[in-house]
């Protein structure tokens, strides 16, 4: 198993190239399905999720090559509906197969995903969005199997707007005669990508950005070759390393329009923030200042997958802040770890409250899910002494190689395989 080793104290300096976004790549991946073409991505961030993602398509017959950085995934082959309980386990956007099996094949067989123990997670609104299609859904023995011999385009209601949820029904929309119109959407960034990546490849999607996404019906798709956006999350998460470390970074190949509600926040604690095109400059001379009102929201409110990196910060900030996880329920496994490097929080259900105190200090703490880990990370970057940090393959799930990127910007911190 591996572990990290962290010495805080370090200011961090430097600057950082944002890899592409997790969570535009796995929906982008599984799209590509449904083309049946070639597809060529560039500048693939090969994060472990990706690396299963990968492995569903070649279990489908997809031929995927990595060449650099360049992922070609030829789709031409595929001939298999069924993803195995082998595959889908590991991987939360497993779920994401159904629309693109369904839109080629008009049938899909796939086991119930995995993913990160932050909560139920349950896939309601992803089966009640595919029967508004007429799709034919029976679950049994961990399977879901889907009959869409007699699908057809219509009008879709989420309950809540889901991203995955979203992301499916496009994808299951797009080889349907006629338009297919989805509201109450996500209005995640992902899936503006997702829609730009359709229309790339011939397909004809609006909206998405919105909270009504229409999609038309087309027969045919072609090659394409696309470059998914920057990672948003891995972009926050280095800019409240900042503001926990003290010193000045520059990220490169950053879409400051995606992260407006983490700068707003940001900004509220003492962290200077510039930008100029795709780079975002920042600086933080001043212990961080606590944040008020940190509530988790879908897009464009505060997102859920920066929360354990921002409760991070205010255990070391001056003053007392509430953080309310909306989203997931159990969001909090952090808590336990940073209160073992001396860090003072109460739960009470999904408010988290934090009395920041004037150090932790290094302690052997366990990673329990990916950006749990991340939080860890950064506590261990400010923390009195050494800290140690398990279970590390969490946060290679949605992190390219953390301590590298954190070398870069000064900081000690080493990988070891015990
Ligand atoms: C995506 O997950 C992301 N994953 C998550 O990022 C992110 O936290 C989440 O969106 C919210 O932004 C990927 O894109 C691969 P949801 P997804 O469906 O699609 C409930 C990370 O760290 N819900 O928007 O699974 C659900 O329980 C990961 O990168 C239902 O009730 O999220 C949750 O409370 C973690 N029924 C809320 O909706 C459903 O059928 C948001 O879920 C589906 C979801």
């Amino acid at each position: 198993m591996e572990t990290l080793y962290v010495l805080g104290g370090k200011e961090l300096h430097g600057d950082i190239d944002i890899v592409t976004a997790k969570n535009a790549l796995l929906p982008i991946l599984s799209c590509g399905l449904l083309t049946a073409r070639v597809i060529v991505l560039h500048r693939v961030a090969m994060f472990t999720d990706v690396s299963y993602m990968i492995k569903i398509l070649e279990s489908l017959g997809c031929i995927v090559t990595l060449i650099g950085d360049d992922l070609v995934v030829d789709t031409v082959l595929a001939d298999k509906y069924e993803v195995r309980e082998e595959f889908t386990k590991k991987v939360r956007s497993s779920i994401f197969m159904l629309g693109p099996l369904l839109s080629r094949f008009r049938r899909a067989k796939v086991a119930y995903p995995g993913g990160c123990n932050i909560g139920n997670r349950p896939i309601d609104l992803h089966i009640k969005g595919l029967k508004s299609l007429n799709v034919k859904i029976e679950e049994r023995h961990g399977y879901i199997y889907c009959d869409g011999s007699n699908m057809r385009s219509g009008d879709v209601h989420l309950d809540f707007p889901s991203v995955g949820a979203t992301e499916n029904i496009m994808m299951a929309s797009v080889g349907l005669k006629g338009t297919t119109t989805i509201y109450n959407c996500a209005r995640e960034p992902e899936i503006e990508d997702l829609q730009n990546f359709i229309n790339a490849c011939g397909g004809r999607v609006s909206g998405a950005g919105s909270s009504i996404i229409s999609i038309t019906g087309v027969e045919n798709f072609h090659d394409v070759e696309y470059t998914a956006i920057p990672d948003r999350i891995v972009a926050g998460t280095y800019m409240i390393a900042c503001a926990m470390c003290g010193g000045g970074i520059e990220l490169k190949n950053c879409e400051k329009s995606h992260n407006l509600a983490l700068i707003d926040k940001l900004k509220s604690c003492g962290l200077n923030i510039r930008s100029k095109k795709d780079r975002l400059y920042l600086s933080m001379k001043s212990k961080p200042k606590s944040i008020s009102n940190i509530v988790t929201q879908p897009y464009p409110g505060f997102p859920t997958d920066l929360q354990s990196q921002i409760l991070a910060l205010q255990t070391i900030s001056r003053g007392t802040s509430v953080i309310v996880e909306n989203l997931y329920e159990s969001r909090y496994k952090i808590c336990n770890e940073l209160i073992k490097m001396g860090a003072n929080i109460r739960i009470n259900d999904r408010m988290a409250i934090i009395n920041g105190v004037p150090k932790l200090y290094g302690a052997n703490v366990t990673a329990t899910d990916l950006r749990g880990g991340a939080g860890l990370v950064l506590a261990g970057l400010t923390a009195d002494g050494y800290t140690t940090i398990e279970d590390v393959y969490h946060i290679d799930r949605g992190y390219l190689s953390i301590e590298d990127d954190f070398c870069k910007l000064g900081a000690e911190i080493k990988r070891i395989n015990k």
